[in-house]
């Protein structure tokens, strides 16, 4: 299977950081975030990635690239560590990109790759979302899609001040996944169906593209991929699932330096100085 990584967006929420570099490349403790979204991929089986950029996003085709300058460096300074560690990032996967030339949304975005996805069933991952659960979750979805040989996507019950940042679906629970009826982008909470969000981790089957081609700009003027899921729901089942692990949306700032922390608290070496130092910022 090949996962396409949509990673074209502003990153508006972000400004200034963001100003000259892509939102996908800003550190979550030690690694950009887009490192993880590819180590979720390859560590779920997946050795093929097309990332949708766009224009300003060059450093994320540099940081999977070879860093031959670097590399001679830390070679000839004797650093393997360091060595090992940068071959390690640029021979994750066979990864390719394509550059969504307009922003036009999400569905627009994952369209790009319709031609190098050909006629298979694919993996989406969001570049501003990185879980962490023992079993990766595109691996999570992958079990159910063995399953159900249809669509899947997962979702995580999201707090009612949350619910208008996310798509919302409607679904009957049926032993460990929700049968879709219904999906919305980004309702008023008073209008949404329930509490399920799509967190930005899809299986999708190739049919979605001419469902792409129909929708029509919805939310923000954007062509939404949840738009496109409604279509496709017409025409076969699509299961969501509440996947099991942790989620960052590291899309807000909030998230973003709260997946910063975790990660560093449960890292070896500074886990526990940094707890310590909580501690006591937290009682001054
Ligand atoms: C996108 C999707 C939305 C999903 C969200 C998850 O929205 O359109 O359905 O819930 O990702 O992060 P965005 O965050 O790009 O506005």
């Amino acid at each position: 299977m090949k996962a396409v990584i949509p990673a074209a967006g502003l990153g508006t929420r972000f400004l200034p950081i963001t100003k000259a570099q892509p939102k996908e490349m800003l550190p979550v403790y030690d690694k950009p975030a887009i490192q993880y979204v590819v180590e979720e991929a390859v560590a779920s089986g997946i050795e093929d990635i097309l990332i949708i950029t766009g224009r300003g996003k060059r450093a994320i085709e540099d940081h999977f690239d070879r860093a031959v300058e670097l590399e001679l460096v830390l070679n000839s300074a004797g650093k393997s560590d360091y060595l090992k560690q940068l071959e390690g990032i640029s021979n994750l996967a066979s990864i390719h990109f394509i550059r969504q030339k307009e922003q036009r949304g999400l569905g627009d975005a994952v369209y790009c790759a319709r031609r190098y996805v050909g006629n298979e069933p694919f993996a989406v991952l969001l570049g501003d979302t990185i879980t962490i659960a023992k079993v990766p979750c595109t691996k999570q979805l992958i079990n159910v899609f063995e399953r159900y040989s249809s669509s899947v996507i997962a979702v995580e019950k999201v707090g009612r001040e949350k619910i208008s940042s996310y798509g919302i679906i409607k679904g009957k629970k049926t032993g460990e996944v929700y049968k879709i009826e219904d999906l919305v982008e980004k309702p008023r909470p008073k209008e949404a169906p329930s509490d399920l969000g799509i967190i930005g981790r899809y299986i999708l089957t190739p049919e979605i593209f001419e469902c792409i081609e129909k929708v029509k700009p919805g939310v923000g003027g954007e062509i939404q991929l949840t738009d496109a899921l409604r279509i496709l729901k017409e025409k076969q089942e699509i299961y969501a699932y509440e996947f099991k692990g942790k989620r960052y949306d590291i899309g807000n700032k909030l998230d973003w330096l709260k997946s910063s922390i975790e990660i560093a608290l449960n890292n070896e070496e500074i886990g526990n100085e940094l707890r310590a130092y909580l501690r006591k910022i937290l009682k001054s």
